[in-house]
Parts: structure tokens; sequence; C-alpha cells
């Protein structure tokens, strides 16, 4: 009697291949011998004699763990989300997953955002469900439950965390990046051990994402634009009553979508791939959505050169201007609409066809918003005057990054949107120690190169939380330099640096062969960075430089390092890929 998951698996794949249509998986509850012990197991659990025979059966797929404090209102959502699986004539089911929180995972979330997706995607093909919804926040685990349902196949929808609130904070409101802001403060000694103490209690006083345009919120936000969560739900507040609503009715499209058989692959088609880059780029988000959305994008067969986003990018005007990208605060973005007065605002240059989370598409949502408009806000402008005509996030192309790097130009002084200076090169795992050597060369307009920060070389690609500026340089009050390295920021963060240089340093790319004192040119106005040395030297280095050498030697790190591919193909597992 004993069900074999991997049949269950095979038998899904079936029925979402003839399409249309309830999958059969919650059937395996109908059976008669099968079904009593699966009826009975489930009733142990708490469920009722009634509940265990409605269908659809609805997983709740919950990353909520106290490991990982930005998803821990997740735990309440999910009941509302079951009360609107039952009114919708469901029943619903939570079960756990692994949990990324951005700040507790060592050495990086990213080395465990596949391991997530991973999860997430055998317990939806393998377990007795119907359909899914989705429950995440914190930055990782949006994208890898996204991939994983996308390769699970059967249907689902997300529901986000929502921004923590605000702390005061010497009579301002804060949000979660100025902590960073404080810190020379704080080590120069202009705030006390007490104020110190206080700002530790109030930077991030509630559960929830954090409260700037930062990779958790703009993944929610693309979520939203892939037709993946409902309208409207990314910036409403994690403790609001509105995210409990939105919670319920969550659970109300979850049973629709179970019951009409639409899997992810119907909704997240490429045309709605375009929108999220189109959105993206007016946004000014994260830079690591490149990555996610390449990732998530490849579980379907999608494949997203970083051409795609270029073009894109060229040809749309950041239209908001939320912090990083801006002044205004993300309860503003929720004041001005939230993404549905976005979406609006974009219409003429997104594919209005699109289906959103709740079944309607994207041109009925956008109408209903103008039928309704909310309140004006300066944080949401027009097409015609944008905060910038061109997209605030920029793909550079040149010898020193042949397959990309990326440039957040809407957080970088303008002055070094265009720069040429002499490298001095760092190697990630000593970057610190070489950049306070007092006797370290380096000039003004020195171009730091931060190296062996990519998905092998780190591994895992972890955020640089630092740019590492000489000491000579911070002692001559220089703070902004350019950077260029094959590692990934936090979407919150500032400063001209080059990120996510492809080919990696550890993969042979020619970010590994810069020496210091060689010239390097970025130029973000056009796209293009280059190193000027040539290709016969480059050659020659090449030649003497000794493969990269891993230490990874057993468990998810070594298969990680055996098998990731690089940032312009989403730095997702290569057996993981759909390739059709
Ligand atoms: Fe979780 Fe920022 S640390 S969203």
């Amino acid at each position: 009697m004993k069900t074999d998951n991997g049949d269950s698996g095979a038998r899904i794949r079936r029925d979402a291949t003839a399409g249309g249509g309830l999958p059969v998986t919650g059937d395996r509850f109908a059976g008669d011998l099968e079904g009593t012990i699966e009826r009975a197991f489930l009733r142990a659990g708490g469920l009722s004699r009634d509940e265990v025979r409605r269908r659809p059966i609805i997983g709740i797929c919950s990353s909520w763990s106290e490991l990982n404090p930005c998803n821990m209102g997740l735990r309440d959502l999910a009941e509302s989300v079951r009360s609107g699986v039952a009114a919708a004539g469901g029943t619903a089911v939570v079960f756990p997953t692994i949990s990324l929180n951005e700040n507790m995972i060592v050495p990086t979330s990213m080395l465990l955002r596949n391991l997530m997706a991973m999860d997430v995607e055998e317990m939806i093909r393998c377990s007795p469900i119907d359909g899914v919804v989705l429950l995440a926040g914190c930055d990782k685990t949006v994208p890898a439950q996204l991939m994983g349902a996308a390769s699970a196949g059967k249907p689902a929808i997300m529901l986000t965390a929502g921004p923590r609130g605000c702390g005061q904070f010497q009579g301002r409101s804060i949000v979660t990046s100025d902590v960073w802001d404080l810190v020379p403060d704080r080590l120069e000694g202009r705030i006390s051990d007490a104020e110190w103490d206080e700002l530790e209690g109030v930077f991030a006083p509630t559960v929830g994402v954090c409260n700037v345009m930062g990779t958790a919120t703009t993944m929610a936000i693309a979520a939203e634009v892939l037709g993946m969560a409902l309208p409207g739900s990314a910036a409403v507040p994690a403790v609001e009553s509105r995210r409990r609503d939105l919670a319920e009715r969550t659970g109300v499209r979850a049973v629709e979508l179970a019951r009409a058989g639409t899997r992810p692959e119907d909704v997240m088609t490429p045309p709605a791939f375009d929108n999220a880059i189109r959105v993206l780029s007016a946004t000014g988000g994260s830079t690591n959505e490149f990555i996610h959305l390449v990732a998530i994008a490849g579980r379907l067969g999608i494949s997203l050169g970083l051409d795609r986003f270029a073009d894109i990018g060229e040809r749309t005007p950041q239209v908001l201007g939320v912090r990083p990208s801006g002044p205004f605060s993300l309860e503003d973005f929720d004041h001005a609409g939230g993404v549905p007065a976005l979406l609006a605002v974009l219409e003429p240059v997104l594919d209005s066809g699109c289906v959103l989370g709740d079944g309607r598409k994207l041109a009925n949502v956008c109408a209903a918003v103008r039928a309704a408009p909310p309140r004006p806000h300066p944080c949401l402008r027009s097409l015609d005057d944008p905060f910038e005509h061109k997209s605030g996030l920029v793909v550079l192309r040149g010898s020193l990054a042949p397959r990309g790097a990326i440039f957040k130009r809407s957080a970088a002084p303008r002055m070094l949107w265009t720069h040429r200076g002499p490298a001095v090169v760092f190697d990630y795992h000593t970057a610190r120690k070489r950049a306070d050597d007092p006797g370290l060369h380096a000039a003004p307009d020195s171009v730091i190169v931060l190296r062996n920060a990519g998905p092998v070389g780190a591994p895992g690609m972890p955020e640089i939380d630092f740019v590492p500026i000489p000491a000579v340089l911070r002692a001559a009050g220089i703070t902004e330099v350019v950077c260029v390295t094959d590692g990934r920021m936090s979407g919150t963060e500032g400063g001209a640096t080059a990120l996510h240089v492809t080919p990696e340093a550890a993969v042979g790319g020619p970010i590994g062969l810069v020496r210091d004192g060689d010239e390097i040119v970025l130029d973000a106005t056009t796209g293009t960075l280059d190193l000027l040395v040539d290709g016969h030297e480059l050659a020659r280095r090449a030649a003497e430089t000794p493969p990269h050498a891993s230490t990874a030697r057993r468990g998810w790190e070594r298969l990680y390092v055996e098998h990731v591919l690089q940032p312009d193909q989403g730095c997702d597992l290569d057996f993981l890929v759909d390739h059709g």
C-alpha cells in the first residue's frame, strides 16, 4: 500500500502535459485502501473526516522560521490562507521548508538558494497536494520558491511577507540600511553606548522584510508582475491587517488555480518576464533580480540573456524613486498605490495581455487603477517626467566582462558613471588586510578590483558588504571610488560598483588576469567595461595563472561548486535548468 513518491511525480508530469483540469495528486486520499492510510494520517494531524475528503488539497509551503525574523509573520498569515482555502471549498495543509535569512546564513544565503529551491520542488512534487501557496519573504526565499514551484509544475501562487515597519532614532524615521551609515559615527564616538543600544532595538522594529527597495521587495514586486502573487500585495506592510486579507484571498485563488489546472508555466511566460525586467528597470530595484529572474526563467526553458535586460533597460525610464534609488520610502510607494499604480504608469511599455495573480489581465488591473486612482505621490512619476530617462540599472560589457556585468547607475554618484583609472587588485578573502596596508600604492582615481567573490571562487557569491577603499585614500578623506567585482552586493547598497563581472576569476575570466596599475575604463552611459591590456599580454598571464583550487570537499558545497552556473545563467545548478 505504500505509495511510491517517484511514481507520484511522474503522474503529475503526465497530467500537466495533458493540460487543463485538476491534477490527480489529491486523489491519493480518495482510494479505498491507499486513501484510508493517508486520510487517517491527516486526521491524526487534526483534520476532520470532511476536510480530508474535500478537493483540492492545497499545500501551504511555509518558510516561517525563528531563524528568519523577516519571515516570522508568515506563521499567522498561513492561518488566513487556510481560511481562504476552506472558504473556497478546499483543504489546506501547511508544510515547512528550508528558510534562509540574509543576515543569519554564513557564508551566504546565496550558497543555499538552489538547495532551498530543490527542497521546495520535491516537497511540492512528491506530496499529495493539488496546488500550493508559497509563503516567502527574505531575499532568497522568494526566488527559491518560485524556482522550485516552476520545476514542480503544479498550480501555485505566492504571498510575500511584506516590509517591516520603520523605527525612530534621534528624532527621525530610519530604515534597515541606515544602520550602516551610522557605523562611522559610532566608530568615531559620535554615538554613545546608550544610543547604540537604543538603535539595536529600533532599526528593525517588527517582523517583515527590509523596508527599502532591496532584494526582498524587488523580488516581491517581480512575483506580482510575473502573475505569481495577487496585485497590490508586495508593498503592504508586514503587520497591517490588509496583509491578512491578502492571505485569505490568496487561499481562495489557490483553489481556483488548482481547479483550473493553471500551472506556473502558463503564467510565467516570456512576455511576463519581459514585463518583470521592465518593472525592475523602472524601479531601480536590486541588482540581484538579474540573477534570480534568469534562474526562474531557466526552470521553464526560457532563456533571458543579459542583452534582453540591456535592451529593455535602455528604453525604460526610472519612474519610482524609493530608497536607495530615490528619497522615498516603501510606505510612500504603498500609499501611491503599490504595484498596480506602477503598472498603470508603465502600461504603454508593457505587454498588457499578461495575466496577473488574481486572474485579471494586466490591462484590466490598470483600467481599475485609472477608474479609482490613488492619491498622487511624488515617489511615483510619469513616463514623461521620470526620475531618470533610462533604467537605473545598466548592463556593462567589454574586455573585462565578456559575458556582462551590472552597474546600478541610480545608486552611484553621477561623476563616477564614466571613469578611467589604474587598478588596485584585491582578493575577496584577504581584501580587508590589504586595504589597511599603509604601504599600498593607490591614487584617488584608482579602480578597486575585488575578485574571487563569484559563485565558484567565494564560493556562493556572497554579498560584498564593503568596498576595500585603501587606508591611504580613506586618510585623505576619499569615500567614493569605482569598484569592479565578480561578486554581488546587497540591493540596499549604493556606490559606483560594477557587479557580477562574468566570467568570474575562478573559472578563468579576465578579471583574474588584472594586475595593479592596469588601466580600466568604465562607461555606464554606453555600457562598457574594458581592461586596457593587450591580448598577447593577457594570454601570457593566463598561461602562468594556476587553475582555481576549490576547498569544497564534501556535501552541498561540493555539489554546488561542481555544478553552479555563472551569473548570466542565473547561478542555478546545471542539472536543474530546463533545457527543453
Ligand atoms: Fe531579510 Fe533584508 S534581511 S529581507
